[in-house]
Protein backbone atom coordinates (compact mmCIF):
# COMPACT_ATOMS: atom_id res chain seq x y z
CA UNK A 1 0.00 0.00 0.00
CA UNK A 2 1.60 3.55 -0.51
CA UNK A 3 1.82 6.00 1.76
CA UNK A 4 0.74 9.24 1.75
CA UNK A 5 4.34 11.32 2.21
CA UNK A 6 4.22 14.71 4.27
CA UNK A 7 7.28 15.87 3.49
CA UNK A 8 9.81 15.14 0.41
CA UNK A 9 13.65 15.06 1.25
CA UNK A 10 16.28 15.98 -0.28
CA UNK A 11 19.20 17.74 1.62
CA UNK A 12 19.25 17.00 4.84
CA UNK A 13 21.75 18.46 7.90
CA UNK A 14 22.31 15.69 10.27
CA UNK A 15 23.32 17.36 13.77
CA UNK A 16 25.87 14.81 15.82
CA UNK A 17 26.69 12.75 12.67
CA UNK A 18 29.64 11.58 13.82
CA UNK A 19 28.21 9.95 17.22
CA UNK A 20 26.69 6.47 17.93
CA UNK A 21 23.32 6.98 16.50
CA UNK A 22 24.07 9.85 13.80
CA UNK A 23 26.45 7.89 12.14
CA UNK A 24 24.38 5.06 11.91
CA UNK A 25 21.56 7.26 10.22
CA UNK A 26 24.05 8.51 7.81
CA UNK A 27 24.90 5.26 6.61
CA UNK A 28 21.50 4.40 6.17
CA UNK A 29 20.43 7.45 4.95
CA UNK A 30 23.09 7.33 2.07
CA UNK A 31 22.10 3.74 0.74
CA UNK A 32 18.63 4.18 1.09
CA UNK A 33 17.98 7.38 -1.04
CA UNK A 34 20.97 7.01 -3.81
CA UNK A 35 19.90 10.09 -4.74
CA UNK A 36 19.92 12.45 -1.30
CA UNK A 37 22.91 14.60 -0.22
CA UNK A 38 23.52 14.55 3.68
CA UNK A 39 25.51 17.14 5.73
CA UNK A 40 26.68 16.46 8.76
CA UNK A 41 27.71 18.93 11.84
CA UNK A 42 29.53 17.78 14.46
CA UNK A 43 31.38 19.43 17.28
CA UNK A 44 33.69 16.10 17.47
CA UNK A 45 33.37 16.00 21.17
CA UNK A 46 35.00 12.88 22.75
CA UNK A 47 31.73 10.72 21.96
CA UNK A 48 31.97 12.08 18.08
CA UNK A 49 34.51 10.26 16.00
CA UNK A 50 35.06 11.03 12.62
CA UNK A 51 36.28 7.57 11.50
CA UNK A 52 32.52 6.35 12.22
CA UNK A 53 32.21 8.06 8.68
CA UNK A 54 35.12 6.62 7.34
CA UNK A 55 33.49 4.42 4.66
CA UNK A 56 31.04 7.53 3.25
CA UNK A 57 33.48 10.34 3.41
CA UNK A 58 34.79 10.31 -0.46
CA UNK A 59 30.98 10.11 -1.48
CA UNK A 60 30.54 13.09 -3.45
CA UNK A 61 26.58 13.24 -1.45
CA UNK A 62 27.96 14.00 1.88
CA UNK A 63 30.06 16.20 3.55
CA UNK A 64 31.41 16.56 6.50
CA UNK A 65 31.36 19.88 8.47
CA UNK A 66 33.06 20.38 11.87
CA UNK A 67 31.48 23.47 14.18
CA UNK A 68 28.97 23.70 16.97
CA UNK A 69 25.15 23.42 16.86
CA UNK A 70 25.62 26.72 19.21
CA UNK A 71 27.03 28.69 16.31
CA UNK A 72 23.91 30.17 15.04
CA UNK A 73 25.50 31.88 12.18
CA UNK A 74 27.27 28.71 11.63
CA UNK A 75 23.81 26.84 11.29
CA UNK A 76 22.40 29.21 9.16
CA UNK A 77 25.06 30.05 6.47
CA UNK A 78 24.74 26.24 6.57
CA UNK A 79 21.01 25.68 5.55
CA UNK A 80 20.88 28.61 2.91
CA UNK A 81 24.01 27.84 1.13
CA UNK A 82 22.91 23.44 0.64
CA UNK A 83 19.48 24.35 0.26
CA UNK A 84 19.20 22.13 3.29
CA UNK A 85 15.33 21.22 3.50
CA UNK A 86 15.42 18.63 6.71
CA UNK A 87 17.08 18.98 9.64
CA UNK A 88 17.80 15.65 11.69
CA UNK A 89 18.88 17.06 15.06
CA UNK A 90 21.15 14.06 17.15
CA UNK A 91 23.81 16.06 18.45
CA UNK A 92 23.36 16.27 22.28
CA UNK A 93 25.50 15.04 25.61
CA UNK A 94 24.41 11.64 25.70
CA UNK A 95 25.36 10.14 28.97
CA UNK A 96 23.62 9.33 32.10
CA UNK A 97 26.64 8.81 34.55
CA UNK A 98 28.32 12.10 32.89
CA UNK A 99 25.40 14.49 33.27
CA UNK A 100 25.52 13.75 36.83
CA UNK A 101 29.29 14.41 37.39
CA UNK A 102 29.18 17.37 35.38
CA UNK A 103 25.49 18.98 33.98
CA UNK A 104 26.74 21.87 32.95
CA UNK A 105 27.90 20.70 29.28
CA UNK A 106 24.13 19.28 29.31
CA UNK A 107 22.61 22.29 30.03
CA UNK A 108 24.65 24.16 27.13
CA UNK A 109 24.34 21.95 24.10
CA UNK A 110 21.45 20.06 24.68
CA UNK A 111 18.86 23.12 26.10
CA UNK A 112 20.86 26.07 24.01
CA UNK A 113 21.96 24.23 21.43
CA UNK A 114 18.83 23.13 20.46
CA UNK A 115 17.58 26.63 20.50
CA UNK A 116 20.35 27.39 18.51
CA UNK A 117 19.68 25.59 15.68
CA UNK A 118 15.51 26.48 15.84
CA UNK A 119 16.55 30.19 15.87
CA UNK A 120 18.65 28.86 13.00
CA UNK A 121 15.75 27.05 11.11
CA UNK A 122 13.28 29.89 11.47
CA UNK A 123 15.04 32.41 10.18
CA UNK A 124 16.21 30.67 6.67
CA UNK A 125 13.31 28.57 6.57
CA UNK A 126 10.32 31.38 8.16
CA UNK A 127 11.43 34.63 7.73
CA UNK A 128 13.89 34.19 4.30
CA UNK A 129 11.31 33.37 2.29
CA UNK A 130 8.95 30.70 3.25
CA UNK A 131 10.07 26.86 1.89
CA UNK A 132 9.08 23.42 2.72
CA UNK A 133 11.12 22.17 5.66
CA UNK A 134 11.55 19.66 8.17
CA UNK A 135 13.38 20.05 11.80
CA UNK A 136 13.41 16.39 13.54
CA UNK A 137 14.30 16.47 17.03
CA UNK A 138 16.14 13.20 18.43
CA UNK A 139 14.96 12.52 21.62
CA UNK A 140 14.46 9.95 24.74
CA UNK A 141 12.35 7.82 26.58
CA UNK A 142 14.10 8.86 29.71
CA UNK A 143 12.42 12.59 29.40
CA UNK A 144 9.34 10.45 31.22
CA UNK A 145 11.30 9.17 34.31
CA UNK A 146 10.88 5.54 35.92
CA UNK A 147 8.65 3.04 36.07
CA UNK A 148 7.38 0.93 38.84
CA UNK A 149 8.03 -3.18 37.41
CA UNK A 150 4.31 -4.18 36.80
CA UNK A 151 2.65 0.13 35.60
CA UNK A 152 2.24 0.31 31.74
CA UNK A 153 4.71 1.29 29.15
CA UNK A 154 5.44 4.87 28.47
CA UNK A 155 3.02 6.48 25.87
CA UNK A 156 3.25 9.66 24.18
CA UNK A 157 0.85 10.62 27.01
CA UNK A 158 2.60 10.51 29.88
CA UNK A 159 3.96 13.05 32.06
CA UNK A 160 7.45 14.27 31.47
CA UNK A 161 9.01 13.28 34.92
CA UNK A 162 12.89 13.45 34.15
CA UNK A 163 14.83 12.41 37.01
CA UNK A 164 18.93 12.93 36.15
CA UNK A 165 20.69 16.20 34.82
CA UNK A 166 20.51 14.46 30.94
CA UNK A 167 16.94 13.10 31.42
CA UNK A 168 16.04 17.17 32.50
CA UNK A 169 18.04 18.65 29.35
CA UNK A 170 16.37 16.73 26.81
CA UNK A 171 12.59 16.94 28.68
CA UNK A 172 13.55 21.03 28.38
CA UNK A 173 14.88 20.45 24.48
CA UNK A 174 11.53 18.82 23.61
CA UNK A 175 9.37 21.50 25.10
CA UNK A 176 11.74 24.38 23.33
CA UNK A 177 10.93 22.32 19.81
CA UNK A 178 6.89 22.45 19.96
CA UNK A 179 7.30 26.01 21.23
CA UNK A 180 8.33 27.01 17.89
CA UNK A 181 5.99 25.07 15.94
CA UNK A 182 3.01 26.83 18.34
CA UNK A 183 4.55 29.96 18.12
CA UNK A 184 6.27 30.62 14.79
CA UNK A 185 4.94 27.83 12.28
CA UNK A 186 8.06 25.80 12.05
CA UNK A 187 7.25 21.89 10.93
CA UNK A 188 8.55 19.97 13.57
CA UNK A 189 8.70 16.19 14.82
CA UNK A 190 10.00 14.65 17.95
CA UNK A 191 10.46 11.05 18.64
CA UNK A 192 11.42 9.60 21.86
CA UNK A 193 13.72 6.32 21.64
CA UNK A 194 14.52 3.84 24.38
CA UNK A 195 18.36 2.58 24.46
CA UNK A 196 19.97 1.61 21.70
CA UNK A 197 22.35 -0.80 20.88
CA UNK A 198 24.66 -1.76 17.80
CA UNK A 199 28.03 -0.65 16.04
CA UNK A 200 30.06 2.68 16.54
CA UNK A 201 28.44 3.02 20.22
CA UNK A 202 31.17 4.81 22.82
CA UNK A 203 32.53 2.24 24.68
CA UNK A 204 31.02 3.59 27.95
CA UNK A 205 27.72 2.57 27.71
CA UNK A 206 26.54 -0.18 29.32
CA UNK A 207 26.72 -2.78 26.30
CA UNK A 208 29.88 -2.08 24.02
CA UNK A 209 31.73 -1.71 27.80
CA UNK A 210 31.20 -4.98 28.42
CA UNK A 211 32.51 -6.29 25.76
CA UNK A 212 35.31 -4.06 25.70
CA UNK A 213 36.24 -5.08 29.34
CA UNK A 214 35.37 -8.91 28.03
CA UNK A 215 38.09 -8.89 26.02
CA UNK A 216 40.65 -7.17 28.29
CA UNK A 217 39.74 -9.25 31.31
CA UNK A 218 38.92 -6.46 32.97
CA UNK A 219 35.79 -6.10 35.85
CA UNK A 220 31.99 -5.98 34.23
CA UNK A 221 30.47 -2.85 36.46
CA UNK A 222 27.13 -3.27 37.38
CA UNK A 223 25.56 -0.20 39.95
CA UNK A 224 23.40 -1.77 42.93
CA UNK A 225 22.19 -5.17 42.13
CA UNK A 226 21.62 -5.06 38.49
CA UNK A 227 17.91 -5.49 38.31
CA UNK A 228 17.07 -2.29 36.48
CA UNK A 229 14.91 -2.53 33.19
CA UNK A 230 15.98 -0.98 29.66
CA UNK A 231 13.53 -1.37 26.65
CA UNK A 232 16.75 -2.33 23.60
CA UNK A 233 16.45 -1.51 20.41
CA UNK A 234 18.55 -2.29 17.65
CA UNK A 235 20.38 1.31 15.85
CA UNK A 236 18.88 0.44 12.67
CA UNK A 237 15.41 -0.15 13.77
CA UNK A 238 15.65 3.49 15.74
CA UNK A 239 16.54 5.19 12.18
CA UNK A 240 14.51 3.44 9.98
CA UNK A 241 11.39 5.07 12.57
CA UNK A 242 12.86 8.76 12.51
CA UNK A 243 12.87 7.89 8.56
CA UNK A 244 9.38 7.53 8.75
CA UNK A 245 8.61 10.30 10.75
CA UNK A 246 10.77 12.65 8.55
CA UNK A 247 8.40 11.41 5.63
CA UNK A 248 5.04 10.64 7.08
CA UNK A 249 4.58 11.77 10.71
CA UNK A 250 2.61 14.78 11.24
CA UNK A 251 3.67 17.85 11.75
CA UNK A 252 4.16 18.99 15.73
CA UNK A 253 3.40 15.43 16.25
CA UNK A 254 5.63 12.92 19.19
CA UNK A 255 6.66 9.19 18.50
CA UNK A 256 7.99 7.10 20.68
CA UNK A 257 9.66 4.50 19.01
CA UNK A 258 11.00 0.88 21.01
CA UNK A 259 11.09 -2.80 20.35
CA UNK A 260 9.10 -4.13 23.20
CA UNK A 261 12.14 -5.66 24.35
CA UNK A 262 12.80 -5.33 28.20
CA UNK A 263 15.58 -6.89 30.19
CA UNK A 264 16.98 -6.72 33.47
CA UNK A 265 20.89 -4.95 33.14
CA UNK A 266 21.97 -8.24 35.03
CA UNK A 267 20.49 -10.54 31.94
CA UNK A 268 22.07 -8.32 29.53
CA UNK A 269 25.69 -8.71 30.86
CA UNK A 270 25.25 -12.64 30.69
CA UNK A 271 23.96 -12.71 27.68
CA UNK A 272 26.50 -10.52 26.91
CA UNK A 273 29.16 -13.30 28.28
CA UNK A 274 27.67 -16.22 26.90
CA UNK A 275 28.19 -14.67 23.19
CA UNK A 276 31.99 -13.45 24.63
CA UNK A 277 32.50 -16.89 25.57
CA UNK A 278 31.69 -17.96 22.01
CA UNK A 279 33.56 -15.97 20.00
CA UNK A 280 36.25 -15.34 22.76
CA UNK A 281 36.60 -18.81 24.55
CA UNK A 282 40.11 -18.16 25.90
CA UNK A 283 38.47 -15.60 28.62
CA UNK A 284 35.61 -18.32 29.08
CA UNK A 285 33.46 -18.12 31.11
CA UNK A 286 33.40 -14.01 31.19
CA UNK A 287 30.70 -13.99 33.77
CA UNK A 288 33.31 -14.62 36.16
CA UNK A 289 33.98 -10.77 35.57
CA UNK A 290 30.84 -9.26 36.68
CA UNK A 291 31.24 -6.92 39.72
CA UNK A 292 28.97 -4.98 41.38
CA UNK A 293 29.56 -1.22 42.03
CA UNK A 294 28.05 1.40 43.90
CA UNK A 295 24.73 2.55 42.37
CA UNK A 296 24.77 5.45 40.45
CA UNK A 297 22.53 8.43 42.50
CA UNK A 298 18.47 8.56 41.23
CA UNK A 299 19.18 5.47 38.88
CA UNK A 300 15.87 5.03 36.71
CA UNK A 301 14.91 1.35 37.52
CA UNK A 302 12.63 0.63 34.58
CA UNK A 303 11.98 2.13 30.95
CA UNK A 304 9.83 0.59 28.84
CA UNK A 305 7.96 2.09 25.68
CA UNK A 306 4.32 1.58 24.12
CA UNK A 307 4.97 2.17 20.27
CA UNK A 308 1.51 1.93 19.62
CA UNK A 309 1.47 5.33 17.86
CA UNK A 310 4.22 4.80 15.27
CA UNK A 311 2.81 1.59 14.26
CA UNK A 312 -0.90 2.73 13.94
CA UNK A 313 -0.27 5.56 11.93
CA UNK A 314 2.89 4.62 10.29
CA UNK A 315 2.97 0.96 10.24
CA UNK A 316 6.18 0.83 12.25
CA UNK A 317 7.65 -2.47 13.00
CA UNK A 318 11.46 -2.89 14.16
CA UNK A 319 13.09 -5.48 11.69
CA UNK A 320 16.22 -6.97 14.11
CA UNK A 321 15.40 -9.72 16.55
CA UNK A 322 17.08 -9.05 19.72
CA UNK A 323 19.15 -12.69 19.33
CA UNK A 324 20.15 -11.03 15.93
CA UNK A 325 21.09 -7.66 17.11
CA UNK A 326 22.91 -8.64 19.95
CA UNK A 327 25.14 -11.43 17.97
CA UNK A 328 25.47 -8.78 15.10
CA UNK A 329 26.94 -6.19 17.79
CA UNK A 330 28.89 -8.72 19.68
CA UNK A 331 30.58 -9.74 16.38
CA UNK A 332 30.86 -5.73 15.24
CA UNK A 333 32.69 -4.94 17.92
CA UNK A 334 35.21 -8.11 17.30
CA UNK A 335 35.70 -7.45 14.06
CA UNK A 336 36.30 -3.41 14.83
CA UNK A 337 38.78 -3.31 17.42
CA UNK A 338 40.88 -0.83 16.17
CA UNK A 339 37.78 1.44 15.99
CA UNK A 340 37.12 1.20 19.83
CA UNK A 341 40.46 1.11 21.18
CA UNK A 342 41.50 4.49 19.30
CA UNK A 343 38.24 6.02 21.05
CA UNK A 344 39.65 5.03 24.49
CA UNK A 345 42.45 7.43 25.12
CA UNK A 346 43.28 9.25 27.95
CA UNK A 347 40.65 11.61 28.39
CA UNK A 348 37.99 8.18 28.57
CA UNK A 349 41.05 6.66 31.09
CA UNK A 350 40.43 10.11 32.96
CA UNK A 351 36.40 9.11 33.09
CA UNK A 352 36.84 5.75 33.99
CA UNK A 353 38.89 6.84 37.11
CA UNK A 354 36.37 9.13 37.75
CA UNK A 355 32.89 6.92 37.63
CA UNK A 356 34.30 3.51 38.72
CA UNK A 357 36.01 5.24 42.10
P1 LIG B 1 26.58 10.24 21.15
O1 LIG B 1 27.02 10.80 22.45
O2 LIG B 1 27.15 8.96 20.69
O3 LIG B 1 26.84 11.31 20.00
C1 LIG B 1 26.60 12.68 20.14
C2 LIG B 1 27.25 13.42 18.98
O4 LIG B 1 26.93 14.81 19.10
C3 LIG B 1 28.78 13.30 18.97
O5 LIG B 1 29.23 13.04 17.65
C4 LIG B 1 29.25 14.67 19.42
O6 LIG B 1 30.51 15.05 18.89
C5 LIG B 1 28.13 15.56 18.88
N1 LIG B 1 28.02 16.82 19.61
C6 LIG B 1 27.98 16.99 20.96
N2 LIG B 1 27.90 18.31 21.25
C7 LIG B 1 27.86 18.97 20.06
C8 LIG B 1 27.77 20.34 19.70
N3 LIG B 1 27.72 21.31 20.63
N4 LIG B 1 27.75 20.67 18.39
C9 LIG B 1 27.81 19.70 17.45
N5 LIG B 1 27.91 18.39 17.73
C10 LIG B 1 27.94 18.03 19.02
O7 LIG B 1 25.00 10.17 21.24
P2 LIG B 1 23.98 9.07 20.67
O8 LIG B 1 23.89 7.94 21.59
O9 LIG B 1 24.30 8.84 19.22
O10 LIG B 1 22.62 9.89 20.77
C11 LIG B 1 22.18 10.74 19.71
C12 LIG B 1 20.87 11.39 20.11
O11 LIG B 1 19.89 10.38 20.35
C13 LIG B 1 20.94 12.22 21.39
O12 LIG B 1 20.18 13.39 21.20
C14 LIG B 1 20.34 11.33 22.45
O13 LIG B 1 19.73 12.10 23.47
C15 LIG B 1 19.32 10.55 21.63
N6 LIG B 1 18.99 9.19 22.14
C16 LIG B 1 20.00 8.29 22.38
C17 LIG B 1 19.68 7.00 22.81
C18 LIG B 1 20.75 5.94 23.06
O14 LIG B 1 20.42 4.85 23.52
N7 LIG B 1 22.01 6.21 22.75
C19 LIG B 1 18.34 6.63 22.98
C20 LIG B 1 17.33 7.59 22.71
C21 LIG B 1 17.69 8.86 22.27
P1 LIG C 1 23.63 3.23 29.81
O1 LIG C 1 24.16 2.42 28.67
O2 LIG C 1 24.51 4.27 30.42
O3 LIG C 1 22.24 3.87 29.34
P2 LIG C 1 21.10 4.67 30.19
O4 LIG C 1 21.65 5.08 31.49
O5 LIG C 1 20.83 5.83 29.29
O6 LIG C 1 19.94 3.73 30.30
O7 LIG C 1 23.19 2.24 30.96
C1 LIG C 1 22.24 1.22 30.74
C2 LIG C 1 21.97 0.58 32.07
O8 LIG C 1 23.15 -0.07 32.52
C3 LIG C 1 21.61 1.59 33.15
O9 LIG C 1 20.61 1.02 34.00
C4 LIG C 1 22.89 1.78 33.94
C5 LIG C 1 23.56 0.41 33.81
N1 LIG C 1 25.04 0.44 33.84
C6 LIG C 1 25.73 -0.39 34.74
O10 LIG C 1 25.12 -1.15 35.52
N2 LIG C 1 27.09 -0.34 34.74
C7 LIG C 1 27.80 0.48 33.90
O11 LIG C 1 29.06 0.50 33.98
C8 LIG C 1 27.08 1.31 32.98
C9 LIG C 1 27.81 2.23 32.04
C10 LIG C 1 25.69 1.24 32.98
Amino acid sequence: MERAVNHTTQNLLVTGGAGFIGSNFVHYWLARYPEQRVVVLDALTYAGNRASLAAVESNPRFRFVHGDILDTDLVEQLLAAEQIDTIVHFAAESHVDRSILGPDAFIKTNIEGTHSMLKAARRVWLEQGARPHRFHHVSTDEVYGTLEPDAAAFTEKNQYLPNSPYAASKASSDHIVRSYHHTYGLNTTISNCSNNYGSYQFPEKLIPLVIANCLDGKPLPIYGDGKQIRDWLYVDDHNRGIDLIIHQGKVDQTYNIGGNNEWTNIDIVTLVCELMDQHHPKGAPHLNLLTHVKDRPGHDRRYAIDATRIKAELGYQPMETFETGIRKTVEWYLQNESWWRQVMDGSYQDWLAQNYV
